[in-house]
């Protein structure tokens, strides 16, 4: 949007000192702030991926407190002047009363007795007029101490850059504060002040990185008056709570406050590195509203001026960093398959997620008593005898902890632990460690998928690592398991379930009941673990399993270096259909009924149709109506004249994907279906014998059937459940009275081994 939004603020170039921007007239000690020194920490002794810093080598770095809490950073710039973010004062723009907000100076740790430091009330915040949004730039604000900071070594006000101030690309500067050490992960205790050293950006490199899309397409508008440092392989940034905060450079022996922490796309993520606003361009505002006897701000002019093209805004183009995790050489060769061995068990697979971490079903290790080491350097008790065994690694790595998540249990969503490595490994071609989604990564449907090894369940024939699977549209997948009436989560939510569609189950004519799998998509040639299964769901198909994404903000936490990768795949196709506010139509207790799969991998498009095999090579279409039974043509079943009941197989989840044997007669029985308003399909009647257009109401039958089979689920086309009456057919009305219509001619068949789910 407007870039002449931010125009009448640098060009208000009205400053209260004559002479002031001739930076070259003016030398760092010279001039009217000769008293005040700035940018000069003490010579003395996170922020994401950042460490501790040392006492009191940030010392005009601050602490803006709202209700007693630390909300955002901000910059002591002169004894009463404090340099912030406009976004932290302003909300649904209005500026919040200075008189809620105070000033901790000099803090370090900000658990317990805050020692040397000392507080200052706020008398005033002022924000650029045309602040609005973050997005929109001009996210600065300054505020007037109620009484001047005690200056000492440990609070000293920084050097601000003069509007002709140019840093070089490239150049390392350092961030400071006290928020987020990642997404959603707050900084532990004792709150000690985080930096962290970011390279400054490009204007260029850093627009051309936020061009390329990220999840749902978005991409990203820098502003004049916004600067980028970071690095395009991300992991080093600031985050929430560091806003305000400093950015600042090295020139000459002092430290200029180069940017103001602004924003980001979620926080250390590839690619997108963190926007600061530039002070530079704001040394006449800075000036026109700093006012008052005591010493102000100080502007000392540049010493290092950088070569010439290293700093002017030119045709950059930008490496786009690619993600380290999610490369196997070929599918079912997995580079991240981690196998721990626990003395007494059967091997455990899991997943390497990092370069010290293997992600693995809690499940493997519950009956197994832990001693965890009380701290972490004491030795593990029971862990000593554990190993990991990774893709070429020859020898065998040894466990330090086990974290088994707070819900685990069993049959549980949450069946997941962590289990950290002695010593990290180093990630090459094998091992590597497997991408994990973000919680708001969607995978869409018709993904391709594998099933990969979990647990210790029973490896499914053999073939347990090479599974191919596509992955459903994911309302389908919903409303199968989900309860009639919910709303499917729309992009972006995460989903509760994932279902993949394989055909090897089908294939292999049998339900693999007790296999625990997880579940790898891939997105641009990247793997990701999408989900898992361990708790048994019978022999109900599509499989559910559970997505992984819900759990990644407390893998990234106990892992402190997980692969966490924004989605890289983001087309729902033109209809966009994904998009829209679903609802579930009603259910039966084994599911919605009616339902049918967008595009079926295993080539079934009408998931109730089923084979019927009759003696005598006959085969006719059956229709399942519940999970034990199984409607078909009388015709079919029984030779006419005849009353003795042949022997029947009938082959569920896979009519019409292939033709039937040699020699096979087919007696075809089509069935009639109307799809309701709510998505799933009723059947309407069954084909009368002979014909292939004449069909027989069922409704007539709906005492018969509700009788024989309790569970059938009676639906009318419009989505509540109704039956025509009696003398009403399925002929247009004209005809109706001239014909009488035909009776239905069906059979229950009651399998044996019901569908059903556990
Ligand atoms: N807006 C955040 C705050 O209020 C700062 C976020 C910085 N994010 C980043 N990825 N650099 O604290």
């Amino acid at each position: 949007m407007s870039r002449h939004l931010f125009v009448p603020v640098v060009m208000m170039v009205v400053s209260p000192i004559p002479g002031a921007f001739q930076d070259s007239a003016v030398s760092p000690t010279q001039g009217e702030f000769e008293d005040l020194d700035c940018g000069r920490p003490e010579p003395s002794s996170r922020i994401v991926g950042g460490s501790d810093a040392h006492p009191g080598t940030w010392p005009w770095q601050v602490s803006l407190h709202q209700g007693g809490g630390h909300i955002c950073g901000g910059s002591l710039i002169a004894p009463s002047w404090v340099l912030s973010a406009a976004h932290c004062f302003v909300t649904n723009g209005t500026l919040e009363p200075a008189d809620e907000w105070s000033v901790l100076l000099g803090v370090h740790s900000q658990d317990g007795p805050l020692d040397g430091a000392h507080l200052r009330s706020v008398a005033a915040i002022l924000v650029p007029h045309n602040y609005s949004r973050v997005e929109l730039g001009a996210d600065l604000a300054l505020l007037r101490l109620a009484s001047p900071a005690r200056l000492s070594p440990s609070v000293r006000p920084v050097c601000l850059p003069r509007a002709s101030h140019r840093f070089a690309h490239g150049t390392a500067c350092w961030a400071t504060g006290w928020g987020d050490v990642q997404e959603a992960d707050p900084l532990p205790l004792p709150w000690v002040l985080q930096e962290v050293e970011l390279r400054l950006l490009g204007e260029a490199v850093c627009q051309c990185l936020y061009s390329r899309p990220g999840p749902f397409n978005l991409t990203f508008q820098l502003l004049p008056g916004m600067l980028c440092a970071g690095y395009p392989e991300g992991r080093k940034d600031t985050c929430q709570g560091d806003s305000g905060g400093p950015l600042v450079c090295e020139d000459g022996g002092r430290w200029f406050l180069a940017g103001i922490t602004s924003f980001g796309f979620g926080c250390g993520r590839r690619n997108r590195p963190g926007v600061f606003t530039a002070v530079a361009p704001y040394e006449s505002w800075i000036r026109e509203h700093v006012t008052g006897s005591e010493p102000g701000p100080s502007f000392p002019s540049q010493l290092q001026k950088p070569q010439s093209g290293s700093w002017e805004p030119g045709e950059e183009n930008c490496t786009f960093a690619q993600p380290e995790c999610g490369k196997a050489s070929r599918p079912g060769s997995w580079p991240w398959e981690a196998q721990v061995m626990v003395p007494g068990s059967r091997p455990c697979f899991g997943a390497l997620v990092s370069d010290s971490w293997v992600l693995a079903p809690a499940s493997c290790f519950l009956d197994v008593p832990i001693q965890q080491p009380r701290t972490s350097d004491s030795s593990p008790g029971d862990l000593e005898a554990w190993r990991v065994l990774l893709p070429s690694r020859p020898v065998e790595e040894r466990v330090a902890r086990l974290v088994p998540h707070e819900n685990a249990s069993r049959d549980s969503a949450s069946d997941l632990a962590l289990l950290q490595l002695r010593t990290r490994v180093n990630l090459t071609v094998a091992p590597s460690a497997v991408c994990l989604p973000h919680p708001e990564h969607f995978f869409l449907p018709g993904s391709r998928c594998r099933l990969a090894r979990w647990g210790r369940g029973e490896s499914a024939s053999g073939s347990g690592a090479q599974l191919e699977a596509q992955l459903l549209n994911s309302w389908w997948c919903h409303c199968l398991y989900g309860r009639q009436g919910e709303s499917v989560p729309p992009p972006g939510d995460p989903p509760h379930w994932l279902c993949p569609a394989y055909q090897e189950e089908e294939e292999a004519g049998r339900c693999w009941k007790d296999s625990s799998w997880s579940l790898l998509c891939r997105e641009e040639g990247t793997w990701f673990l999408a989900g898992y299964k361990t708790f048994s769901s019978g022999c109900l198909r599509p499989r559910a399993f559970s997505p992984l994404q819900t759990h990644a903000p407390w893998i990234s936490h106990v892992t402190q270096g997980a692969y966490l990768e924004d989605q890289l795949t983001w087309d729902w196709g033109p209809e966009g259909e994904e998009t829209e506010e679903q609802i579930c139509p009603p259910h039966t207790e084994h599911g919605a009924c009616g339902l049918r799969p967008k595009a079926s991998p295993a080539g079934v498009l009408w998931p109730w149709l089923t084979e019927v095999h009759v003696t005598g090579n006959r085969v006719c279409t059956g229709i399942l109506v519940a999970p034990g039974w199984v409607l078909a043509a009388t015709h079919c079943i029984l030779r006419l004249g005849s009353t003795t009941v042949p022997y029947i197989e009938v082959d569920l989840g896979q009519a019409g994907a292939s033709s039937p044997p040699q020699g096979h007669q087919v007696t075809s029985a089509p069935s009639l279906l109307c799809q309701t308003e709510g998505g799933p399909w009723v059947l309407m009647g069954m084909a009368v014998r002979g014909s292939q257009e004449l069909f027989a109401a069922i409704g007539p039958e709906a005492t018969w059937i509700s009788q024989t089979v309790e569970e059938a689920h009676f639906l009318h086309p419009s989505g509540s459940p109704y039956w025509p009456s009696e003398d009403s057919d399925l002929c247009p009305q004209d005809l109706a009275g001239a014909a009488s219509s035909p009776k239905v001619a069906a059979v229950f068949l009651l399998l044996l081994a019901p569908l059903i789910q556990g």
